[in-house]
């Protein structure tokens, strides 16, 4: 699962972080650390070392989720989805959403977003040299600007066919209305057979302290969470026709075998499901 920059890609990065924030720990460098990579800084491994301590779960959660986009990328691709939305898409790290489609589409394009500064200067160096790939800095809370910046507008076609991708980025979303409204602002900016894949973390096994805790190290960040219930998770797929096998831990969709690594699907504490709009 890793993909560590190179020392030189790194001095870059670190300069591109020490000019915004090093006193604060963030979500996207923290998922960094539990992926293995090396794009974060001792504030974000403190904090993800100090979430481990109540929540055994982050690493498997992270590599499971990581897992669950390749495959749907994947599925999406062999769908004849050639355009893909990746909302909250991260610091770039291995399989990234290009490089997944581009293996079975070369022409297929992908318009990555991420409000973190750090993490949008990183990807726009790694991307600079990939055709039909963007990269553009935006809170996915207001899907109206997001579709309307150029690296968004200029790049995806909207009349046709189109997959959303909100891979882990849902829980950001704190606020249980705002989420819905999100989500529905995409999905009416879509044609008919366009995909919405998502991830969300769920509290399912998980106890009211460990829940606090994790809520605790989060708040530390720019970007708190809210965890959600399968049954709060299902209706932000309203509107989706659900693919096969429906709404499952994240390492149950679509995958012959769980990995190795982990005991229990339910250990990566997440459900995923891909939908498609009639
Ligand atoms: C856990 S990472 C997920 C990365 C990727 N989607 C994946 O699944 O591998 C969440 C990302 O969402 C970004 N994020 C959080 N709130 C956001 C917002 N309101 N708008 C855009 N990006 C946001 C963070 O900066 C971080 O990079």
């Amino acid at each position: 699962m890793t993909q560590r920059q190179s020392s030189e890609d790194r001095a870059a990065w670190l300069a591109d972080v020490s000019r915004v924030d090093v006193d604060r720990p963030n979500a996207a460098r923290m998922y960094d650390y539990y992926l293995d990579g090396n794009t974060n800084l001792a504030v974000d491994r403190a904090a993800a070392e100090e979430l481990l301590k109540t929540g055994p779960w982050a690493r498997p959660y992270a590599q499971a989720n990581r897992a669950f986009l390749g495959r749907a990328v994947r599925y999406l691709t062999e769908q004849g989805i050639d355009q893909f939305l990746d909302l909250g898409s991260g610091i770039p790290t291995v399989g990234n959403v290009h490089e997944v489609a581009h293996q079975l589409n070369p022409a297929a394009r992908v318009a990555y977003v991420d409000v973190e500064p750090v993490a949008v200067a990183h990807a726009r160096r790694l991307l600079a040299d990939f055709d039909n790939v963007s990269i553009t800095q935006a809170d996915i809370r207001e899907p109206a600007t997001v579709l309307a910046q150029p690296g968004v507008a200029e790049l995806l076609d909207l009349g046709r066919p189109v997959a959303v991708l909100a891979v882990a980025i849902l829980p950001f979303v704190t606020d249980d209305t705002e989420v819905v409204e999100v989500v529905a602002g995409y999905r009416s900016a879509c044609a008919p057979g366009s995909y919405l894949a998502i991830s969300h973390i769920s509290p399912l096994g998980v106890t009211d302290e460990q829940l606090a805790h994790a809520y605790d190290v989060m708040s530390r960040t720019p970007t708190p969470v809210r965890w959600r219930t399968e049954a709060e998770i299902r209706p932000l797929l309203a509107g989706y026709t659900l693919v096969e096998p429906g709404l499952v831990w994240t390492p149950n969709w679509r995958s012959d075998h769980s990995p190795s690594w982990l005991s229990d699907p339910a250990d990566a504490n997440a459900f995923a499901a891909v939908g498609r709009l009639p």
